[in-house]
């Protein structure tokens, strides 16, 4: 077997540099000089795949044989933090739920287009998106004639896939009102839980990177943005970056949200900061 022959040896630092560089380039996430011996052993898996024993030349394959993206994808599918739960930061939904969406529900019904448009960006294994449809199916009495679509979009093929099956283990599950429960979720034999597919259907999995300006643009007259905790992972370059692509997808009046401990105040002035209730909430003006 000749991947168990091969001994890869310790990351240099302007080897780690160079695939960082390229990492940053394509995917937008930074990595410190102190994320070395992560990235040394997500790399040591992947050039084991590869049958590569060098991080310099695994570093100019990134750089100059990668034509078709295939490998900065496998890396990325490697390197990506991918911590998630349903319900993950209550209180915040529970501003999104009781203040925004009622507010933007009431200028769509002006124009009686009852269309909504929901985007979960850096969506992970999907337990975000599921739970943002099993909120709007709460909320919204009337859900069913309404043309709702939650599109749910990461770079990380191998999560979008476990976001595809919508199957989940106890920790992705339990912090579930215990009154939505069984309206959303079927308990599934071994101790798994699968999304019903009326929740489910509201979900539009899709792969995109948020560093690709091309597939950025096509997101277009959305009504909420979420993306949480995913910017963190980015320096400011690249956050103004994706923060003002999510400017020009939203429409006027359109709400963004950002992770617990993430501000855009830094980067773009282009939203106004609201208070909903115990929460600040950054939304684009309306016209
Ligand atoms: C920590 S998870 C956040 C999941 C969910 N939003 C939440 O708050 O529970 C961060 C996700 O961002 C994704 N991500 C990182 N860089 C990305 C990029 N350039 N484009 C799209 N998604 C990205 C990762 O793959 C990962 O699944």
């Amino acid at each position: 077997m000749a991947s168990a022959e091969i001994t890869v040896t310790t990351l240099a630092l302007k080897d780690f540099a160079a695939i960082r560089d390229e990492v940053y380039k394509k995917l937008g996430l930074y990595f410190e000089d102190s994320k070395v011996p992560f990235i040394q052993k997500r790399l040591e898996k992947r050039m084991e795949t590869l049958g590569m024993d060098s991080f310099t030349d695994y570093a100019f394959l990134l750089r100059f044989g990668d034509k078709d993206g295939r490998e900065i994808q496998a890396l990325a599918n490697l390197i990506t933090t991918n911590e998630t739960y349903m319900f993950r930061e209550f209180e915040q939904l529970q501003a999104f739920a009781d203040h925004c969406l009622p507010m933007v529900l009431k200028s769509i019904e002006k124009t009686r287009e009852r269309r909504l448009r929901i985007w979960s960006a850096g969506c992970s294994s999907g337990e975000e998106p599921y739970t943002l449809a099993m909120i709007l199916m709460e909320v919204m009495h009337d859900f069913r004639v309404w043309d709702i679509k939650i599109k749910a979009t990461d770079v990380d093929q191998v999560r979008l896939e476990m976001a595809r099956w919508a199957v989940y283990d106890e920790r992705s599950v339990r912090e579930i009102p215990a009154e939505y429960f069984d309206r959303h979720i079927t308990r599934l034999p071994a101790g798994y839980y699968g999304v019903k597919p009326e929740t489910a259907k509201l979900v539009e999995i899709e792969h995109l990177n948020l560093s690709d300006r091309l597939a950025m643009r096509g997101m277009r007259q959305l009504d909420f943005i979420f993306c949480r905790n995913v910017l963190i992972y980015f320096d400011d370059a690249s956050r103004k970056a994706v923060v003002d692509h999510f400017y020009n997808a939203l429409k006027p009046g359109g709400f963004i949200f950002l992770g617990h401990s993430e501000s855009i105040g830094r980067i773009s002035t282009a939203f106004q900061l609201l208070r909903v209730g115990q929460h600040l909430v950054y939304r684009k003006e309306m016209i």
